[in-house]
């Protein structure tokens, strides 16, 4: 086996699947607020296709699994599905990005279905703003117990992305990274991309530099090697800490040149690049009876595909889908 390549010669080697569209909560960087559209049920991919493209592209070299939605957990018997990738053999990773809200009833299920780790989206620590980010009723008490949960059955590394943004939680900077000296937190913070969100993102904007410079008063950033993963962040170690502290920067410095990724629709669709339009459709070839090889074919043009970059930063952000439908 050779692996996947694109044309700029990035091997693509991990495939995020988004398995619904559907979430419990409707944060803001996340759900404009219009709403959005809810794809129909019988659009969604089953567990038995979405397995069916996962082995193809194992088969081409795929050997990480990302499971993301909308809200994974939301989709039922997910359990069942991480036992059948777990039985792909070239599938050596399979994780989870979650809200977390579900997480302590799930978690234990989870791992011994075969899900190696979690991350969890948490955006502040306290209960009034997390009613306002998620713009719903939920506890953020759930959240944590769900990370703790989550750890002590070994979904470890817990990792936890908090979205900063001006003048709604980034004044939680420093608690978060707090928290990370006296516990083994993982914590990463990801600057905000103007997503399928017209409530003004561009005022939200805090840049991973300016993040770094408030934490300073924390103590110095130590870079270390992230604890597993080869993702976008960068990682770093506050003076004695337990945990780390991540960066990402979709925007400032884009890392594009390192992208290994592909992603899965809940409705089928193989998605180049997260922040761009273009797609292919596995959904109706995997129901016209498609053969493995052209499935392969049809991943393999999706490789090609892949842009070079990125253009936020030139105000090109894609339009078609929101980031629910895509899962980050
Ligand atoms: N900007 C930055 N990160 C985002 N995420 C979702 N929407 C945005 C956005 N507009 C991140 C969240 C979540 C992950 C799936 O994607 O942190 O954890």
């Amino acid at each position: 086996m050779t692996g996947l390549s694109d044309s700029f010669q990035r091997p693509i080697n991990y495939l995020r699947i988004s398995v619904t569209d559907r979430c419990n909560l409707r944060c803001i960087y996340c759900v404009s607020s219009g709403g959005v559209r809810l794809i129909s049920h019988g659009e969604i991919l089953t567990y038995e296709e979405i397995y069916t493209v996962a082995q193809a592209a194992a088969e081409l070299g795929i050997n990480k699994i990302r499971l993301t939605g909308g809200e994974p957990l939301i989709r039922s018997g997910l359990p069942k599905l991480i036992q059948m990738l777990a039985q792909i053999d070239a599938i050596d990773d399979i994780s989870l990005t979650t809200n977390g809200t579900l997480l302590s009833r799930y978690a234990a299920e989870l791992k011994s279905a075969g899900l190696r780790r979690v991350n969890v989206s948490l955006d502040t620590l306290k209960q009034d703003k997390f009613e306002f980010i998620t713009r719903l009723g939920n506890n953020v008490g759930e959240v944590l117990e769900g990370i703790e949960v989550a750890k002590s059955v070994g979904l470890n590394p817990v990792k936890l992305n908090m979205v900063v943004m001006a003048g709604i939680n980034d004044d939680e900077l420093l608690d978060f990274a707090a928290k990370t000296i006296a516990e083994e937190w993982h914590v990463r913070f990801i600057e905000h991309m103007p997503f399928a969100d017209e409530d003004t993102p561009a005022l939200r904007f805090v840049s991973v530099s300016e993040m770094r410079r408030r934490l300073e008063r924390l103590g110095e950033l130590e870079p270390c090697l992230p604890s597993v993963g080869n993702g976008p962040a960068k990682y770093f170690r506050l003076p004695h800490a337990k945990g780390t502290i991540g960066f990402i920067t979709p925007i400032s410095e884009h890392f594009c040149f390192h992208c290994n990724r592909l992603r899965l629709t809940a409705d089928g669709k193989l998605r180049p690049c997260l922040l761009a339009d273009d797609e292919i459709d596995l959904k109706q070839p995997l129901r016209s009876g498609i053969s493995s090889a052209g499935l392969k074919q049809l991943i393999e043009q999706a490789v090609a595909n892949k842009p070079l970059r990125h253009h936020l930063a030139e105000g090109y952000v894609p339009k078609e889908r929101p980031m629910t439908q895509v899962g980050g």
